[in-house]
């Protein structure tokens, strides 16, 4: 790949830094602008990476020659701002969730169809090797069908109550933040549920701080799944199979990872999967690969994909009877 993409970035904040880190394992990468609705916090991201647009107006990022934006703002304002940069003929990566709910990922996919743009919803996770290699252990014989999944992302937070964690005007809530790791993961090895049981405990804002769902798939497979701003719980998958084997992702799932592979006579064997750079760079590869195919989408991680897993979480809420105010 010869080519050179010119990037921006709308919503310089925590996850951004990691998004630019990211970017210097890829010599065909250029920053080239950050957005941000507080034009200082805009100037100083580009002072620290040496960015020539920082802008509190969208339009200038969107006037340059940027190629791709990638989008980092609170869960709510990904809908309107990704039409945005697509109406404006940008290629667009945005972080998880793509949008809230179905609706406004509908309103996306509908935006990138007409406007011949490539879209993507930034979920790392699924491009990182190791998650290559579960499939392919899940796929072997050996390994069988799975029977259940037992997953969980949780960690302990003391932000104030106006903090996207804590903000129902934010889209905030576990679910969206983290536990969408987990559902991602049983839907990627399982597909979308027959049925769903959930329950939650939600702060004093209303969204939820902690939340648990018990998912029924095609075949009798299950799975147990919860969700946390409470406690450190950490990020662990463990996926058995009807044959009596196992799969232990013990360390953070959702990151670079090791896995444990566990036979059915119980015994159990590490294996250690190597990564390039800091992970992000594995999913800003597949958006390169995307533009240079001329692609509108990734085969990695569709636009039904996200469709479906906005759905899952649409239906996790309606469980809880969490709606967001602006819905
Ligand atoms: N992939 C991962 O591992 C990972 C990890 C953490 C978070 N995330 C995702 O990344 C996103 C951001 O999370 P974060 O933790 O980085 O949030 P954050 O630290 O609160 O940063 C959000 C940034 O967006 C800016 N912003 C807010 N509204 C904006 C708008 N309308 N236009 C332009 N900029 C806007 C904010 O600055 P101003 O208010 O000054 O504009 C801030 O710089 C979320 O979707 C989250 O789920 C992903």
């Amino acid at each position: 790949m010869n080519k050179i993409f010119n990037w921006g970035i709308i919503g310089p904040g925590a996850i951004a830094h990691k998004f630019v880190e990211a970017l210097k394992f890829l010599p065909q990468a250029s920053l080239q602008g950050v957005v941000s609705t507080n034009l200082e916090s805009a100037q100083r991201f580009a002072r620290q990476y040496n960015i020539p647009i920082a802008t509190n107006q969208l339009n200038e990022l969107l006037d340059s020659d940027v190629d791709a934006v990638y989008i980092a703002t609170p869960h709510h304002a990904h809908c309107q701002l990704t039409v945005d940069c697509l109406t404006n003929g940008k290629a667009v990566l945005c972080e998880k969730p793509l949008a809230v709910n179905h609706k406004q990922v509908s309103e996306i996919i509908e935006a990138a169809k007409t406007h011949n743009c490539f879209l993507m919803e930034a979920l790392w996770t699924r491009f990182l090797p190791h998650i290559e290699k579960l499939i392919e252990q899940v796929n072997t014989d050996t390994f069988g069908k799975i029977a259940f999944i037992d997953s969980n992302f949780a960690f302990k937070t003391e932000y104030p109550p106006g903090h996207r964690y804590n903000n129902p005007a934010l889209a905030g809530g576990s679910l969206l933040d983290i536990g969408i790791y987990p559902i991602f993961l049983c839907y990627l090895l399982l597909g979308k549920p027959t049925q769903i049981k959930a329950d939650a405990l939600l702060n004093e804002q209303g969204v939820d701080r902690t939340l648990q769902a018990l998912l029924k798939f095609k075949d009798d497979a299950r799975a147990n799944i919860f969700s946390s701003f409470h406690f450190n719980g950490g990020a662990k998958a463990h996926i058995y199979s009807c044959t009596g084997c196992a799969i232990h992702i013990s360390d953070k799932f959702n990151t670079p990872s090791n896995m444990i592979l566990e036979n059915a006579k119980g015994e159990q064997k590490n294996i250690e999967i190597p990564f390039d750079g800091n992970g992000f760079n594995y999913q800003i590869d597949e958006v390169h690969r995307c533009l240079v195919q001329k692609k509108l989408q990734s085969n990695m991680w569709s636009w039904q994909n996200s469709l479906d897993l906005v759905d899952i979480m649409d239906q996790v809420r309606a469980n809880i009877s969490l709606k967001y105010p602006f819905e």
